[in-house]
């Protein structure tokens, strides 16, 4: 079964929300609308509004998380939701439960929605399958495969800063090969028009068939960050590494880096992004991180947005109140 196939209903709209590969320009662009309207109700005295109230949703992390977890349980709130956070480490599957059984006693408990995030790629669209007809799936990042919100909330940040996607060309710079958010942000930025789509990093570190992805390969950052306009930094992926695939931290930030020296090579009102967890020193200068051109906390701040537009998306079927202002 095709990604798109599990993940849309008969209409064309958001069941669950695994992976960008294969929406269409149109979804992309309405999950960014409506986290636009969502974007103020974090400013307001009373964040809330009541669009997802009596419904559940249990944040189901197999995988350690800062900013997805919580963005996405602050989400939730913001919709009027119920939020579960299971601690899988104290859940019974550390008992010998299946994932299936937990899964069955979580839809015993009336749950609407699972936000998962696991360490293998293919998990998400595993629980989509397998769970009842009137829940929902929310991929939070599943191996190497994709992290979509994440891809998202990035695209909505780029929008922020640069409106026309059609005039942009972005760099992607780092471990391309375990990294799952940089593969939704290459199916987003091609789906939704950026005409110059770049990834750097060492031949190591670079998937065996980058043409399928659709992007221009550099191994030369001094090459590959000209005159772009946005530069996204990614971590290295340790837990995903197996076998040397570096000489030394010191070495991939002297070539890797993205120091100040190095971002000058950019267009001079370039964006610098990352997704977090950002390591200093490694991938990135601290002068950068915390400099004006640098845009890492904003998208902080936009995951949850994001995360409520996808939310209220996938879970506000027609017939529910509809109340986002
Ligand atoms: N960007 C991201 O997925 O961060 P966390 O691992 O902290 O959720």
């Amino acid at each position: 079964m095709k990604n798109q196939d599990i993940q849309l209903d008969s209409q064309g709209r958001l069941r669950h929300f695994l992976t960008i590969e294969g929406l269409k320009k149109p979804v992309l662009t309405d999950i960014l609308d409506t986290a636009e309207n969502f974007s103020t109700v974090g400013t307001r005295n009373v964040k809330k509004v009541p669009l997802l109230r009596g419904k559940t949703i249990a944040n189901l992390f197999f995988e350690p998380s800062t900013r997805t977890r919580t963005t996405f349980e602050l989400a939730a709130k913001r919709l009027s939701a119920d939020v579960i956070n299971m601690n899988i480490s104290t859940s019974s599957t550390t008992k010998g439960e299946t994932l299936l059984d937990m899964l069955r006693n979580l839809e015993a408990m009336h749950c609407d929605m699972f936000v998962v995030r696991h360490g293998s790629s293919g998990a998400a669209h595993f629980f989509a399958k397998h769970v009842a007809p009137h829940i929902s799936i929310i991929n939070g990042g599943d191996g190497s495969h994709a992290h979509p919100t994440q891809g998202m909330l990035d695209m909505f940040t780029i929008r922020r800063h640069k409106p026309d996607f059609t005039a942009l060309r972005v760099a992607v710079v780092g471990d391309i090969l375990h990294s799952r958010v940089a593969r939704s942000q290459i199916h987003a930025l091609n789906t939704l028009g950026v005409p110059e789509v770049r990834v750097i990093g060492p031949r190591t570190l670079i998937p065996a068939e980058p043409d399928s992805l659709g992007v221009h390969v550099y191994h030369d950052m001094k090459e590959g960050l000209k005159d772009v306009d946005v530069v996204i930094m990614l971590r290295l992926q340790r837990e995903r590494m197996q076998g040397a695939l570096l000489p030394s931290e010191n070495e991939y930030y002297r070539t890797y880096g993205l120091s100040r020296e190095k971002l000058a090579l950019a267009k001079p009102d370039a964006i610098v992004m990352h997704p977090g967890p950002i390591n200093r020193g490694v991938e990135i200068e601290s002068a950068v991180a915390d400099g004006p051109q640098s845009v890492i906390l904003e998208q902080v701040t936009n995951g949850i947005a994001v995360r409520m537009a996808v939310m209220s998306m996938v879970l506000g079927r027609p017939g529910d109140e509809q109340e986002a202002g």
